[in-house]
């Protein structure tokens, strides 16, 4: 009973890992495929070159000192452990180089500049046409287009990567690396941090939105337009600015300026608080604001425990009216 509990407990980690918002295995993008396809090119090769080493191996130990089955050996270890691995490791060589061609062309218009930073994405799409727009922590992406992304990290080594799109690429302080994406279906996907960079490195995700292309570009002419404000959250605009949120975030439209940590002009769109944290709701918002220090150790903003619930409430409010 024992080892069908660990079969079927094997199975379904295996299989957990195939589908989803967040698998390499389930690609939803061009890159993503061609990365995909290698892996099970590799992993059925391998299984083969496998069975094979095991059946010599098998075939040797029962081999006996005569003449015609040393010969027979001989020929087994020139073709079988010469010839035979010099042959499949060039052809997964070539296959895998080539693969490397296609995936380094350049995009086509858009480019979208993305920082990592302790623990946080902050994201610039910069249009041909069109003045730089400034996001973070959520990535939109037109479907069917080669999107060039600008990959750098003001701090620690971090690393992009979106399973079911493509990549990963580090971001290394003074460089800039460059990375092209083709998003196939519209959806949401999962970014995550892909390299160690500090206590938070596993609270370090983003959102991905791929929309359809006139979707897209509709929504893009459309952030140049600063923040509405919605006159009933009066209250919670004037806590943000009171307590100094400004310093640190950027709400266009509004004083607050700071580019210290992410710009807030939409936040209200996105669809997760604290990096892929949390599902944006007032709530969530709300907590986050009061509980940084535990819920991102070494996040750089400080938790704001000192704000009554009420307080909270509205600073959540108008942070989720932000649109
Ligand atoms: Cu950023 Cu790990």
């Amino acid at each position: 009973r024992h080892w069908r509990i660990l079969a079927v407990a094997a199975g379904a980690l295996v299989l957990g890992g195939c589908s989803g918002v967040q698998s390499a295995l389930d690609p939803a993008g061009f890159e993503a495929r061609e990365v995909a396809t290698l892996f099970w090119v590799m992993a059925i090769g391998a299984g083969v070159v496998w069975a094979i080493v095991m059946a010599i191996a098998v075939y040797a130990t029962r081999i006996r000192p005569d003449p015609h089955e040393e010969k027979v050996g001989l020929r087994l270890i020139l073709w079988g452990g010469v010839g035979f691995p010099t042959v499949v490791l060039a052809g997964l060589l070539v296959y895998g180089l080539g693969m490397m061609w296609t995936l380094r062309e350049p995009g086509e218009g858009l480019r979208i500049d993305i920082s990592g930073e302790q623990f946080w994405w902050r994201v610039t799409y910069r249009p041909q046409d069109g003045a730089a727009v400034a996001s973070a922590n959520e990535v939109r992406l037109p479907v069917g287009e080669r999107v060039e992304f600008a990959l750098t990290a003001p701090d620690v080594i971090h690393a992009f990567w979106i399973p079911s799109l493509g990549g990963k690429v580090d971001m290394i302080p003074g460089r800039e690396n460059r990375l092209v994406l083709q998003a196939e279906k519209p959806g949401v996907y999962r970014g995550v941090c892909a390299e160690f960079c500090g206590a938070s490195h596993a609270l370090m995700a983003f959102d991905v939105v791929a929309m359809e292309k006139d979707a897209f570009e509709a929504w893009l002419k459309d952030q140049a337009r600063p923040a509405a404000q919605a006159s009933e959250q009066a209250r919670g605009a004037e806590l943000f600015l009171n307590n100094g949120c400004g310093a640190c975030h950027a709400v266009s439209g509004t004083e607050a300026k700071g580019v210290v940590g992410p710009d807030l002009t939409r936040f209200g769109e996105r669809p997760t608080v604290g990096a892929g944290l949390m599902p944006n709701t007032p709530d969530n918002v709300a907590r986050f604001i009061r509980e940084t220090d535990t819920l991102k150790p070494r996040a750089k903003m400080p938790a704001y425990g000192a704000l009554k619930p009420d307080e909270l409430q509205a600073i959540a409010g108008y942070l989720g009216s932000l649109k």
